[in-house]
């Protein structure tokens, strides 16, 4: 590695570093440096909205981190000088809602010509979107994708520097920089990346086109990361990838953990975190039911500190259906799955994602996925109508439903899931359970809210003071899907 110092005025007026983290690193000094000069002592204000998955919220954590680190300040207003949108477009309504929100800024960006708007995220990686909007939102002043969005500081200099548009859409994954700054949400909880993109291509799913193929991190980096996150105060990590299960598929650098162990998987390292002193409670989503394997279970149900909740998503119950998603399990295996799972962890909570209206779902097939949330016991379901996405393969099936059968049939979906959902809270009643507290209550004044380990919602009685903390708390008044409890004791 060559010498630099990246606060050496010397080294900031000559050329930006090829790439990786030095250049980022350099152009978020230049930036900082740019402002400090130019604002006269006044902060320049950001804000961003997130639409989206857990993906999402965590990659605008450290778009969140670059711009603090840049110097600049949260403002969360479209006020701001910097509007960045990280969006999401795995449902055709995503993309409508962020025309809508476009249409609003143009009018507060004709009273502020200096505003920048900024577009990121999986939307911008569908060519058809970069078209519309170089077409009908000219006042956008930034565009980049997924998988360059850690540039975000060198682009917005950029921008200013130019006064140019700037549109930066990388195809593919192009280069691996760890290390830059991140700013957290909560302090005491944190999503950590082990995996980036999809190799499943179930035929309705953009993500495959937009996220790019799997890419695993090292065990090394994950294990590094998750105890820097430990030492900064976080208690509670949720392990992210689009299919956990096929973590080590395709590695971004050399590991040595898997030079000596090349059978190295999702277990091991979920083992390995769990190990970590300091992690109090581990999540990970999500889980394709095709290759969940016998070790993973294990590990749910040995580590303590492994949370007994799991994401499966089913999509459909049926046979016909489940083949034209490509999903490649059938109804049966997908049963005798979770009734595995439930038999080594008794009190697991299972939650899933359905999509009604799938090209070709008869009342059968519909059915089909009544009768499996009737006998599966979920304690959440995320229910969606299907969305045709141009470009994947679903979209040019000829047997798409009609729009009243489907809103017939989400509607009866969501009233199965929801009986099934609140008998399943139920048996939550007057046990005392660990609850991590996240925030104060927005409409009950004097009360927090927290989550279980089954991710239960709890809201109780008590001071700001035990955010971020893990109390008991009697599990006293069940209301729908939430608790209300009562606080025992604290546990740490
Ligand atoms: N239409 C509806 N729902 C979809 N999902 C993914 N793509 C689509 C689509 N085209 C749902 C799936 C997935 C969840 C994250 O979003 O259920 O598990
Ligand atoms: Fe989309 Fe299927 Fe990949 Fe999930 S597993 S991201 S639904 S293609």
């Amino acid at each position: 590695m060559d010498n630099y110092n990246i606060y050496d005025e010397y080294y900031l007026s000559g050329p930006a570093p090829l790439g990786g983290e030095k250049r980022q690193r350099y152009y978020i000094q230049k930036l900082k440096m740019y402002l400090t000069e130019n604002c006269h002592g006044k902060s320049l204000t950001y804000q961003i909205q997130t639409f989206g998955c857990q993906m999402n919220f965590h990659d605008s954590e450290r778009l969140d981190g670059i711009l603090s680190d840049a110097g600049l300040k949260e403002y969360n207003s479209e006020d701001a000088d910097i509007v960045i949108f990280n969006t999401c477009t795995i449902r055709e309504n995503a993309n409508q809602k962020l025309y809508g929100h476009l249409g609003r800024l143009k009018n507060l960006k004709k009273n502020n010509k200096n505003k920048i708007i900024a577009l990121c995220g999986c939307m911008m990686q569908e060519p058809t979107v970069i078209e519309t909007i170089s077409k009908k939102y000219p006042f956008v002043d930034i565009i980049f994708g997924t998988f360059n969005f850690h540039r975000i500081a060198e682009f917005i200099f950029r921008h200013i520097e130019t006064g140019e548009r700037i549109i930066e859409v990388e195809k593919e994954y192009s280069e691996n920089v760890e290390n830059l700054p991140v700013k957290r949400k909560y302090e005491f909880k944190s999503g950590l990346n082990i995996m980036y993109g999809c190799n499943n291509f179930c035929t309705y799913c953009i993500v495959p086109y937009v996220r790019g193929r799997e890419r695993s991190r090292t065990p090394e980096d994950i294990i590094n990361e998750a105890k820097c996150l430990v030492a900064s105060g976080v208690s509670e990590i949720m392990l992210l990838g689009q299919n956990v299960n096929s973590y080590g598929v395709n590695f971004l650098e050399d590991s040595e953990i898997i030079a000596r162990n090349p059978d190295y998987a999702f277990p091991d390292l979920l083992r390995d975190i769990a190990h970590i002193e300091g992690v109090k409670r581990l999540r990970f989503m999500t889980s394709h039911p095709k290759d969940l394997s016998d070790e993973l279970i294990q590990v749910i149900k040995e580590e303590p500190v492994v949370c007994n909740y799991i994401h499966l998503p089913l999509q459909s119950g049926s046979d016909n259906i489940l083949k034209r998603m490509n999903r490649t399990y059938t109804r049966d295996a997908y049963i005798t799955l979770l009734e595995k799972i439930k038999t080594a962890v008794p009190d697991i909570a299972v939650s899933t994602d359905i999509i009604v209206g799938f090209p070709g779902e008869t009342d059968e097939d519909f059915e089909d996925t009544l009768s499996i949330v009737d006998m599966a016991g979920y304690d959440q379901a995320f229910t969606f109508i299907y969305s045709k996405r141009t470009g994947t393969p679903a979209a040019g099936y000829p047997d798409q439903v009609d729009e009243a059968v489907i809103r017939e049939r989400f509607a009866r979906l969501l009233e199965h899931v929801n009986t099934a959902a609140k008998k399943r809270v139920e048996r939550y009643k007057d046990l005392v359970l660990p609850v991590l507290f996240e925030e104060e209550d927005k409409e009950l004044s004097g009360f927090i809210t927290g989550r279980t380990e089954y991710n239960t919602t709890v809201h109780a009685k008590g001071s700001a003071e035990l955010i971020g903390k893990i109390v008991n708390v009697r599990m006293t008044e069940p209301r729908g899907f939430y608790y209300i409890g009562e606080i025992v004791e604290t546990e740490n």
